[in-house]
């Protein structure tokens, strides 16, 4: 038992098996990406937990490109939870200038390859730069008809769950809203994803089998994939190999 799965997670670490990745396949419409491990990636290399969060930009310009090239249409990061205000200081208040760090050199090439970006999350806490970099880069992008990169910040599932029932209850008090013909397709109109199909596949680096309040409403039945590499090191290849592992997989959604 423990050799096969040793074999298993062997087969996981090594290198691609691009063969098998059916390129007229499924190719999964929506991937959303829970990106952690910068902080162990830094510690391993003795470095502050920043330079962990710095590389990890990297990973994601390299995604968004592999993501595109497959011809997935929906990608969105997870880049700051609304619970990682709880970190330092020092560590918020740099992962709230990587937005117009990133921006400031990837925008021109996200806009040359029909990139829209999209902020999910509450914008009310973000300080005043990081939001006009994100909403800049919405606005500059808005027309753009390619891949779309959603960028959760800020972001949690229950907040945003909270968030929507708030809504629809001042509305059912205006007499907007019918109390009587709630239903799934209508909350979903109230959440940041109203315009976004729920993610096929859901990936999250560093061996942490969590979700971290990330998309609980739109995860229903979305296939997990677990890798862990930690965020900086995940490349091309693992991409591939969570798409070769989604390729695989029955999706039943309760049926037979
Ligand atoms: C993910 O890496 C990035 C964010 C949560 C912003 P972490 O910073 O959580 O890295 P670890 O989990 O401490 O290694
Ligand atoms: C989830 O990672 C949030 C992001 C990746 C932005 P965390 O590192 O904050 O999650 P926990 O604390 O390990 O659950
Ligand atoms: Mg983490």
């Amino acid at each position: 038992m423990l050799e096969h799965l040793a074999r298993k997670w062997a087969r996981k670490e090594t290198q691609p098996i691009p063969e098998e990745l059916d390129r007229s396949g499924k190719i999964p419409q929506h991937v959303a990406i829970i990106m952690d491990g910068n902080g162990r990636w830094a510690n391993m290399r003795n470095l502050p937990r920043v330079a962990g969060h710095r590389a990890g930009m990297k990973t994601v310009k390299e995604v968004v490109k592999v993501a595109d090239d497959l011809g997935v249409r929906y990608v969105t990061m997870y880049a700051f939870s609304t619970e990682n205000w709880k970190r330092p200081r020092d560590e918020v208040d740099f992962l709230m200038k990587l937005p117009q760090e990133f921006l400031s050199t990837e925008l021109k090439e996200l806009i040359e390859r029909n990139v829209r970006i999209r902020m999910l999350g509450s914008k009310d806490e973000l300080p005043s730069h990081t939001l006009k970099a994100l909403i800049e880069a919405e606005e500059r992008t808005q027309d753009n008809t390619g891949l779309q990169l959603n960028f959760a910040l800020n972001y949690g599932g229950r907040d945003e769950i909270v968030k929507a029932f708030s809504m629809m209850a001042s509305q059912v008090k205006a007499g907007e809203l019918d109390p009587e013909k709630l239903d799934e397709e209508v909350i979903s109109r109230y959440l940041y994803t109203s315009d976004i199909p729920d993610p096929d596949l859901l990936i999250r680096t560093s061996g942490e089998i969590r979700l971290s309040n990330f998309m609980l409403w739109q995860l229903a039945y979305t296939e997990l994939w677990f890798t862990d590499v930690l965020w900086p090191d995940f490349s091309r290849e693992h991409f591939y190999q969570a798409i070769v592992e989604y390729q695989g997989r029955a999706r039943r959604y309760g049926a037979v």
